[in-house]
């Protein structure tokens, strides 16, 4: 993917940001929530062809560890390595201060859940009934998150 470049988040990204959310989220951050993630120093990166935002990911550091928050790629360019490439560099951006990384998943989002195994992220646990679901497939109106963890570098040094 060489014509694809990764980069910190502008708020002049946040539109395309949302607009790419919108796309792909059940719930979805409104423009306003990708603002304020800027604005609370959150880790927004994203991956662009040109002027047009392909995808985006947001880190939130906590002392030494981060958890990932969100991110996502414009599913006209799903599939070509956009997502994995997009979250190692923004893992990479954090730099050696940052020891792990967390995040939850909708149980029933395999393509991220593979994502995130390719990128180094194990299960560590279920937590039942997290997320707002549709009726239509989960009658209960609720979806089990999968929390997942990935430690960097070696944390016994
Ligand atoms: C999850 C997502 C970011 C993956 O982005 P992507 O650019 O398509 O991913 P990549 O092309 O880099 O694929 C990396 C790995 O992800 C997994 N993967 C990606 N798409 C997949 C699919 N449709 N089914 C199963 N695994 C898939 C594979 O393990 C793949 O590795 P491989 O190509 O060696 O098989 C993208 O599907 C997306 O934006 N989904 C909607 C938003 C979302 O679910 N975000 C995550 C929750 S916040």
């Amino acid at each position: 993917m060489p014509r694809y470049v990764i980069r910190s988040m502008l708020l002049t990204d946040t539109a395309q940001v949302a607009a790419i959310e919108r796309q792909v989220e059940y719930h979805p951050w409104s423009e306003r929530q990708f603002q304020g993630s800027l604005e609370a120093g959150q880790r927004c990166t994203v991956i662009v062809d040109g002027e047009q935002v392909i995808g985006f990911c947001i880190l939130q550091p906590v002392l030494d560890e981060a958890n990932l928050l969100l991110m996502a790629i414009d599913p006209k360019f799903q599939g070509q390595g956009c997502g994995s490439a997009l979250l190692e560099e923004s893992l990479a951006l954090l730099g050696d201060g940052c020891v792990m990384a967390f995040l939850e998943v909708r149980g029933s989002n395999t393509p991220a859940i593979s994502l995130y195994q390719k990128v180094g992220f194990h299960q560590m646990g279920i937590r039942k009934n997290y997320y707002p679901a549709d009726r239509a497939v989960f009658a209960s109106g609720k979806e089990d998150a999968v929390l997942m963890a990935l430690t960097r570098g070696n944390p016994f040094a």
